[in-house]
């Protein structure tokens, strides 16, 4: 029988992400983490319900990272949900990924953690037939457009106010077929 320290080597996957980290889908019993990294690191909260939706609708992409010495503890995490809108072109309805929310707490950044989220979600994704991925960011959040960016997203639009706060937001897309 494992402890509770030990991890569970086929729930964790194998982003290159260095010798202190793992990735993992996300459980019910990480919701608790995984708030709290968005509580402390982000200003947007969602209720629990909220993420467990989530979790239920999307787990492929529902990702966590921790570290190797404390499986138990989540240290960022990444969410998305797919999105059916209609196509501009034809009215069809296509599917969209919308990067509902990603962050790393603040000791463990500039350590390639959100690189590892976003290699592991974007395929996870990718298998629901998008068009696009999309996401918004506030226009002040320089090392997170500067992520987005070295995944090749750009900024299509500016969505004005678009935070409580009243800060605009960059709307960025990453196209994967034209539509
Ligand atoms: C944005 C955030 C998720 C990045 O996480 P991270 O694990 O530190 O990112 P990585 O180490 O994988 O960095 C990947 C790239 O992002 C960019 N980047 C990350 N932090 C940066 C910073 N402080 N300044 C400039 N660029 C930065 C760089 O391009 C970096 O590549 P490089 O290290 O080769 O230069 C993290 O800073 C965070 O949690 N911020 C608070 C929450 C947040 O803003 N979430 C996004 C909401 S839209």
């Amino acid at each position: 029988m494992g402890t509770d320290k030990e991890a569970k080597p086929s729930t964790y996957m194998k982003s290159d992400i260095g010798p202190d980290f793992l990735i993992r889908r996300c459980t019910l019993e990480d919701l608790e983490g995984v708030i709290e990294v968005n509580e402390r690191e982000l200003p947007e909260d969602y209720p629990f319900f909220f993420y467990k939706s989530i979790l239920d609708n999307f787990p492929e992409s529902f990702i966590v990272a921790c570290k190797k010495d404390n499986p138990k503890k989540i240290i960022g995490y990444i969410m998305w949900r797919i999105e059916k809108v209609p196509s501009l072109n034809n009215l069809k309805l296509i599917n969209k990924a919308h990067l509902v929310s990603i962050a790393v707490s603040e000791d463990n950044r500039r350590k390639g953690v959100s690189t590892a989220l976003l290699n592991e979600s974007m395929p996870a994704v990718l298998k629901e037939d998008i068009s696009e991925y999309v996401l918004e960011v506030r226009v002040s959040n320089y090392p997170a457009i500067n992520l987005y960016k070295k995944f090749n997203y750009k900024v299509h639009s500016i969505k004005k106010k678009y935070y409580r706060d009243g800060e605009n937001a960059y709307f960025m897309i990453k196209k994967v077929k034209n539509i």
